[in-house]
């Protein structure tokens, strides 16, 4: 299947299921000033949960935008060592608000997964919050999952918030097993973390509000806010267990690969392609929403993720600005979803070349600086890049702290933070 018709059987099951479907919304947040940017697709339905606010419906239906890059939620630094991290990522989901609770939420995932998209019913694990009997035995008497694959686990991977305060909840989450043959029984919470496996689903069960005192208080009523990964899902249908393999990014990366001249690799030697495709990504969705790369805020978000994707187009060799060339391939896998994103393509492809010509004009300079750096250091058996000299790099060469931090891991080094700030 097409991402674009994995996107639409979600949606459609959902609205066969008497769920709105309900757009997402620009990822920078209206009226939310704990965030930064949207994460999380029940962003826009926080006030619904805290009955703040209501809607017309009971039930939604949805593909969200979400960044992760700050905050509580922060994937950047796995971006590229992986292939299933990503700064922006579309979350498909459900939602009930005070309608349905656990059983139908279940049901339903497991439903669309097996049956709809006709996942095999032997590769998937579901994990329950360890003391969430009730979602436990939901799966063991209203799905016909093996119950030997179902795992408890604790609060770090089944206790969802989406940031220091606000709505939150136990939750139950969805696995597909990426080796050979069946899933083995009794599988751990360690083995869903061990890389052989991927989460496709999270059923969140949102029944508290976390306050700023870190206390929890029940919330009037019980809803339902679930999350799947599309390019994840998309992924695993299209058989490959990396989103840049899929039809959302692979015109991106064979444009990548054109524009540099070097072959995509899927081990580490492919990290720069990754990088930069990831990074193109986020940068055409925050700028289509208005957000211009600067030196504070959001702004500033933008502009580093732009910073390293040009030192990674540099490590394949390029000098010139190649990043707003990814802009259109970008965006044509995107825009019969987004069609904001087609209307305002010529003005993203400006801005990105602009901020690429800025920081090329001081890259190569700032990069011999952090050479020499280094080879002081070694000379003295040193190991740790002084303040001064990354304050410098940021200063007079537009280094983001986190490209100079970058570098230094690189060359297995570390930064002295401190006298920097
Ligand atoms: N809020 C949950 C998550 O972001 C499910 O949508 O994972």
């Amino acid at each position: 299947m097409k991402s674009s018709e994995i996107r639409n059987a979600f949606i459609t099951f959902f609205e066969q299921k008497n769920h709105q479907f309900v757009p997402g919304v620009p990822i920078v947040p209206e009226n939310d000033p704990t965030l930064l940017f949207i994460n999380a697709g029940m962003n826009q339905f926080k006030d619904v949960f805290l009955e703040t606010g209501s809607r017309e419906y009971s039930r939604a239906v949805n593909s969200q935008v979400c960044v992760r890059v700050s905050g509580k939620h922060n994937d950047l630094e796995d971006v590229g060592k992986d292939s299933t991290h990503l700064t922006s990522f579309e979350m498909l989901g459900n939602w009930s608000f005070g309608d349905y609770y656990k059983k139908e939420a279940i049901i339903w995932a497991w439903e669309f997964l097996t049956e709809r998209l006709g996942i095999a019913k032997n590769k998937l694990v579901a994990s329950v919050f360890e003391d969430d009997d009730e979602a436990l035995e939901i799966w063991k008497t209203h799905t016909d999952i093996n119950k030997k694959t179902i795992v408890k686990c604790d609060a770090k991977d089944n206790f969802w918030e989406m940031g220091a305060t606000g709505p939150c909840g136990p939750c139950s989450e969805i696995h597909v097993y990426l080796d050979e043959g069946s899933v083995p029984e009794n599988v751990t919470q360690d083995d869903l973390n061990s890389g052989k496996f991927i989460e496709l689903w999270n059923l969140v069960f949102i029944q508290s509000n976390r306050k700023t005192d870190g206390s929890l208080e029940p919330l009037p009523n019980t809803h339902v806010d679930t999350g799947a990964g599309l390019e994840r899902l998309v992924a695993y249908m299209q058989q490959t267990s990396s989103n840049y393999e899929t039809d959302l990014f692979s015109p991106v990366i064979k444009k990548i690969e054109s524009l540099t001249n070097k072959t995509y690799s899927e081990s580490l030697e492919g990290m720069p392609h990754r990088v930069i495709a990831d990074h193109v990504r986020t940068l055409c969705f925050g700028i289509a929403d208005n957000v211009m790369p600067s030196n504070e805020g959001r702004g500033y978000v933008l502009r580093r993720l732009l910073r390293r994707a040009c030192r990674y187009a540099k490590n394949l060799g390029v000098s010139e600005p190649i990043l707003y060339k990814c802009v259109e391939d970008v965006i044509d896998v995107l825009a019969g979803h987004f069609e904001h994103l087609k209307d305002r393509q010529h003005y993203i492809e400006k801005v990105i070349k602009a901020e690429e010509e800025s920081f090329l004009k001081t890259l190569s300079a700032g990069l011999s600086m952090f050479d020499q750096v280094v080879n002081s250091l070694k000379k003295t058996n040193q190991n740790v890049i002084s303040g001064q000299a990354a304050f410098k790099l940021y200063d007079t060469y537009g280094f983001p702290i986190d490209l100079t931090a970058l570098l230094a891991q690189e060359k297995n080094l570390t930064l002295d933070l401190k006298t920097y700030n």
